[in-house]
């Protein structure tokens, strides 16, 4: 079966469930998808149910759709994703946001836990994505384009839309949630990055580094979805403070900041 028949039957399996078409949709990063118990009136799907859709294998990541109210917005929220480290291609990693695209959504809000680069950070904070740094050699757009989902050579330049930072900073004031803001460097991982990686990467800018987000955002701005996406540092980076990197220290802290980052998404959503 071809990618874009693979599309179209994922497509139409969802179409068939939900109650209401989703305006904005939501990618909740690990121990962050406690949020999908906030949305209203909420149809679920399992990805193990919806065809073409890979399988979850991560802890911290649950597998599921969550379609309903939220902000006073409809939404539909994955509460967990594919990583590139899982082993899947990245057509296969992206594909979700493919298949949100082609329902018909406009507005991406993607959210991740991210190692701390910069030293003024701390865990626990929130960071708005201004920017983003590719340096992996790996792009889901590599291959033939496939023209109805859009452009051979895509515009980068204003990804991380300006209007939802504006939204975004607006909420954070209302809410009294300070918040970061700067560039996520993407590592394939499934290791973290060595001490000399994290100072390569402050030395070209970045403020924190992940191992998701980038393949999703670029596969969204092909389809010229607007994006915001949001950072929880779980954790400074490797070398910065002289302790080991642990998934469970990962997800402990993204649970802490848990619910100011519920407030958070949902006064954007109700800005936006
Ligand atoms: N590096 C890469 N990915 C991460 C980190 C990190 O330090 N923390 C959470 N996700």
């Amino acid at each position: 079966m071809n990618y874009i028949d693979k599309i179209a039957d994922a497509v139409s399996y969802i179409e068939q469930r939900l109650e209401k078409m989703p305006d904005i949709a939501l990618i909740l990063g690990s121990g962050l998808g406690g949020l999908g118990e906030d949305i209203r009136r909420s149809v679920t799907i399992e990805y193990k149910d919806i065809p073409n859709f890979p399988t979850i294998s991560v802890d911290g990541h649950r597998g599921r759709l969550i379609s309903g109210e939220l902000g006073g917005k409809e939404v539909i929220a994955m509460q967990g994703r594919f990583h590139f480290y899982e082993g899947y291609p990245l057509q296969q990693v992206t594909l979700p946001i493919r298949v949100l695209g082609s329902l018909g959504i406009k507005k991406l809000i993607v959210t991740n836990a991210a190692g701390g680069v910069n030293k003024d950070f701390s865990p626990g904070d929130l960071m708005l994505i201004n920017d983003h740094i590719n340096f992996t050699g790996c792009n889901p757009l590599i291959g033939q384009n496939l023209d109805a989902l859009g452009p051979r050579f895509v515009d980068m330049s204003n990804v991380y839309s300006d209007d939802l930072i504006q939204i975004a900073r607006m909420a954070g004031q209302e809410l009294e949630i300070p918040l970061r803001e700067g560039i996520y460097m993407w590592f394939t991982g499934p290791t973290y990055e060595t001490p000399a990686e994290i100072e390569l990467a402050r030395t070209l800018g970045a403020a924190a580094v992940g191992m998701s987000t980038v393949p999703e955002v670029i596969v969204a701005a092909h389809q010229g979805m607007e994006v915001l996406g949001i950072s929880c540092i779980t954790n400074m980076a490797a070398g910065i403070l002289d302790e080991p990197l642990r998934h469970d220290d990962v997800i402990e802290t993204s649970i802490k900041v848990e619910d100011s980052f519920k407030r958070l998404i949902t006064q954007i959503l109700t800005s936006m």
